[in-house]
Formats: structure tokens, C-alpha cells, sequence
């Protein structure tokens, strides 16, 4: 045990952690930020709204014909401030229009960069438009395709970004999220928690990792037009301490991630047999999953890592979208009650264009890593692993037992046996029950019933069971849940939160 335990401490700070990168910018220089779509030239009147709050990078040096104004332009802490730059811009004869600029706003200023009021002619600027700045409210921070992933700050640089699915696109609690430094942004934070938990927030080149200076950061002016809505990102400074990984811990935010994935557009349609749903994506694939128990000695970093370097980098690979992530599936008690499961790796593959095909090439994909995982398990730290594929037919997994093949038997063992005893009375009492026999793995698992707690979802006030149907929902009074003394859990039975 103590060895656990060194082991245990001694890869605290691996991390299983992402560089999640926020895409959006309200850069003065991003076309996309314009209506009509270019950026202001010479000619151009530079129009805001004036009931939003804004902050604007500048990059470079712009000439802009005027600038409406009237609202006072304070000084950021990080970059200097125009407010000198935009009295220019009110050319002294053109009226000053308070309507035009946001109530709170900034202009950030990038080294060698500014607005300079223009003679209204230039050559090259065939404007002489109105151009409005967009709605700077609608970007939201629970919406997958606005973040990018990569392993490394690196990877983010170099641009080799991460698959994942939906949740764990959107930063997970153990990341490290980053603002570009030569960028602007404004993010409405909302979720259905109160807070965003993180490792890290990187901003213009600023990395938090203490919770107190970020609140301090947020709540300056220029962090409350960045960050707004009903929630606040909170970092921890800490990664994920468990070397076998850690959960996302989106799941709380599903529906809110799904709907905004929903407002892009209808999940693609899909071509192959049997679509299948990874945990924590909001739309059906083709292509297959290989889910994997693992042991303590697994590291998921260093999994993801070898897939990539030993299929993902193959040619025929190459295009396939790959997300690895530990994920707790519900298990069904009864097929109607959701229990937590343990948590397990889910290996999600699926071929490059959704809706393109039947995802024949990341089947193919699926059954090398299952066969890597049964070649390999006993020193990747796999105990078994399993594979649905989108082609099947049938129920769909032929799984590979590896070198925990014992203990998956037994846990299968001790699933019927467990829930006989619920079809039975919910008690355990073998010797009356003639069917049974019993065996050494039922006394580790199943403990001794009678002084078993009771279930609390099922608790009952008067103590005792009072009808003795056999199959109703009576017989669920009495099922009695006791600790485990053996070192895995019961999938069915683990006595994990209800509710998440
Ligand atoms: C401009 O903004 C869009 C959307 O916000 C973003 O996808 C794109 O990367 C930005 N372009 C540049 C050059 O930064």
C-alpha cells in the first residue's frame, strides 16, 4: 500500500492537462469583426454601438477618416491608450456624436499601432462607408468550435491541434486555457455552475495561476470587458494530480455546450449502420469507440501520445479525428435507475468529414489500437478493452481481455450474482437461496449483507421491508450496499455521487 502511495505521490504533477486557446478576437484588424465584412480604410467613418462594451486591439497603423466620439477612453494597465489618438480623430469641424462609441470601451494599442484621422483621400480605400463594429456580446464560452486544443503552449503555436469531443473542447477543469497576447476579446462566461474551475488563464500574455489575482484581474476594467455573464472562471493553479487522468467535468454544462453546437446547424448525417454516440459529444458518428479499463500504472498523456505517434502520424491515419479523454459512463441498475461507473478511457475515432462515409478507415484504426492494447496492456497499464464500431450489426463489441482478464471476470461474476440478489429479496442470504452456489469473490465483493447500510435512494422509514412481492418495487427496499474490500470497483454497483 505504501508503495501505491510513493508511486502515487511521485507523479503528482504529470498532468493530463490541454492548452485550450480561445478562437474569437475583437481586433480592430479582423475583417470578420466589420460590417460590411473589411476592415476600415481611409475613407471610412468607424462606427461602435453604444450600448456595448467592448475592448479593441490595434495592430499596425490605421488611417481612418473619423472616429465618431464623445465617450472618454481610459487607460488599460497593459498597453497604452488613444485618448489623445481619438481627439485627433474629431477633426475640429465634424460635430461630436456620442452615440458611436461603446459607453465602455477600449482601444488597446499594439507597440509601433494606432488610428490617424485621414485627409479622406486615398487611392487605395474605395470605401467611404459607414463600417459598424459587430455585436461584441455574442461569443460564448461553453461553444466547442470556438476553442482549439493542443498538448503543449507549443502545440498551440505550431498549430498541431487536438481532436476532442464536444465537453472537452470547451476548457476542462484541469487546463491551462489561453487568450492570444496579440488579441482582444470579450467572452460571456455563463454556465450552470457558479464557476468556471481551470488551472491556468493566460491573458496578453499574463498567466494566472492564483485564484485571488485573477478575481483581481476580472474586476479591473479591462478583465469585465473580457470576461462577463453570470459565472467566473476560478484557476486552481493545479493540474490534474492523478497520473491516470482526470474527468473533464463538463458534464454539468451538456445541454448547454449541445445547444450552442445545435444553433450551427443539425448534427451531419450519417451513412453507416449503427451511429454511435461517444460520452460527452452531443452528435451520433460513424467510425468506433474503444473503451479501456485501465490499473493504476496507466498514464494517459503518455497513451495519448504513443496513439499519435504510432497510428495517428501512419499516412492512412493521418486524416482520422481521434479523442482521448477518461470519461464515467452511466450503468443502468435495473436498466432503469443511472448509477456512475467507474471511470474508463474512451478512445473516440472517426473519419475526417463527418457524414463522408462509414468510417471504415477509423474502424480499422479502432481494432489496431484494441490489438496494441492486447499485445501491450500489461505494460501500458490496460486491464481490458473493448470496441463498438459503426459497421456492426449486432450488439456491438467484441472486446479483448488483456492482463486483468481475471478481474473482469470476477467483476462480471459478481454483476449476475449482485443482481440476482436484487430480483431476488435484495438481501444476501445464500443459503436459502438454492440456485447459488458460493464462491470466495462473492464474500470479497458482497461483504456481509445483513449489516450492509442501507441504500439512501431507497431508504424507507419504517426500516424493514413490509411486502414480500419478490419483483416489485418492493424488493428494492432492502438492498443493502456494502463496501468493497477488493481494489476494483463493481461497474453496476459502485458507490459513486448519483447525481453526476
Ligand atoms: C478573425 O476572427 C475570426 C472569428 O472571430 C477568427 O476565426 C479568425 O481566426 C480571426 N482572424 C485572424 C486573422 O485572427
Amino acid at each position: 500500500m505504501s508503495l501505491w502511495l510513493a508511486v502515487f505521490l511521485g507523479l503528482l504533477g504529470a498532468s493530463s492537462a490541454l492548452y485550450k486557446q480561445w478562437v474569437p478576437d475583437t481586433n480592430f484588424n479582423n475583417q470578420t469583426n466589420w460590417d460590411p465584412e473589411r476592415v476600415p480604410c481611409a475613407d471610412d467613418r468607424v462606427v461602435f454601438a453604444p450600448h456595448k462594451k467592448v475592448a479593441v486591439f490595434v495592430q499596425a497603423l490605421h488611417s481612418i477618416l473619423e472616429m465618431m466620439s464623445g465617450v472618454k477612453w481610459t487607460s488599460p494597465r497593459l498597453m497604452m491608450i488613444i485618448m489623445s489618438t481619438v481627439s485627433v480623430l474629431k477633426r475640429g469641424s465634424q460635430p461630436v456624436c456620442p452615440q458611436t462609441l461603446p459607453l465602455d470601451g477600449e482601444i488597446l494599442l499594439a507597440p509601433d499601432s494606432g488610428l490617424v484621422a485621414s485627409a479622406g483621400r486615398d487611392p487605395g480605400c474605395e470605401g467611404g462607408q459607414t463600417v459598424s463594429f459587430k455585436d461584441s456580446d455574442r461569443w460564448q464560452w461553453f461553444d466547442p468550435p470556438l476553442w482549439q486544443a493542443a498538448d503543449s503552449s507549443e502545440g498551440l503555436e505550431r498549430g498541431n491541434f487536438l481532436f476532442s469531443v464536444h465537453e472537452e473542447s470547451v476548457p476542462c477543469q484541469t487546463d491551462d486555457v489561453v487568450f492570444r497576447g496579440d488579441s482582444s476579446f470579450r467572452v460571456d462566461a455563463s454556465s450552470d455552475r457558479p464557476l468556471v474551475p481551470l488551472r491556468s488563464l493566460s491573458v496578453l500574455g499574463q498567466r494566472f495561476l492564483s485564484d485571488a489575482e485573477l478575481t483581481r484581474y476580472l474586476r479591473s476594467r479591462l478583465g469585465q470587458l473580457q470576461i462577463h455573464g453570470d459565472s467566473a472562471p476560478q484557476v486552481s493553479g493545479a493540474g490534474c494530480g492523478d497520473p491516470t487522468g482526470c474527468e473533464c467535468g463538463n458534464s454539468a454544462n451538456h445541454e448547454r455546450i449541445c445547444a450552442a453546437v445545435r444553433q450551427r446547424g443539425p448534427c451531419p448525417q450519417l451513412d453507416c449502420k449503427k451511429p454511435l454516440r461517444p460520452a460527452g459529444h452531443c452528435c451520433d458518428i460513424c467510425g468506433a469507440i474503444v473503451m479501456l479499463q485501465f490499473s493504476p500504472d496507466f498514464r494517459l498523456d503518455s497513451y495519448r501520445q504513443r496513439l499519435q505517434h504510432l497510428f495517428l502520424a501512419q499516412p492512412v491515419y493521418r486524416a482520422v479525428r481521434m479523442a482521448v479523454s477518461k470519461v464515467s459512463r452511466p450503468r443502468w441498475l435495473l436498466g432503469l435507475i443511472p448509477r456512475q461507473g467507474p471511470p474508463q478511457i474512451q478512445v473516440a475515432l472517426l473519419d475526417p468529414e463527418p457524414g463522408s462515409g462509414p468510417g471504415a478507415v477509423a474502424e480499422s484504426l479502432a481494432h489496431s489500437i484494441v490489438e496494441d492494447a492486447l499485445s501491450q496492456g500489461w505494460h501500458l497499464g490496460i486491464t481490458q478493452a473493448e470496441l463498438q464500431a459503426s459497421s456492426d450489426s449486432g450488439s456491438g463489441s467484441d472486446g479483448g481481455v488483456v492482463a486483468g482478464a481475471v478481474i473482469g471476470v470476477l467483476l462480471l461474476l459478481a454483476a449476475l450474482l449482485l443482481l440476482g440478489f436484487l430480483w431476488r429479496r435484495g438481501t444476501i442470504r445464500m443459503p436459502s437461496l438454492p440456485s447459488w452456489r458460493k464462491g470466495d469473490d462473492i464474500e470479497d465483493l458482497g461483504g456481509p449483507a445483513d449489516i450492509g447500510f442501507d441504500n439512501p435512494m431507497f431508504d424507507k422509514p419504517d426500516g424493514g421491508p413490509s411486502a414480500d412481492g419478490l419483483y416489485g418495487v418492493d424488493a428494492l427496499n432492502t438492498v443493502s450496499f456494502t463496501q468493497s474490500g477488493v481494489h476494483f470497483s463493481n461497474p453496476a454497483y459502485d458507490e459513486t455521487d448519483f447525481n453526476a
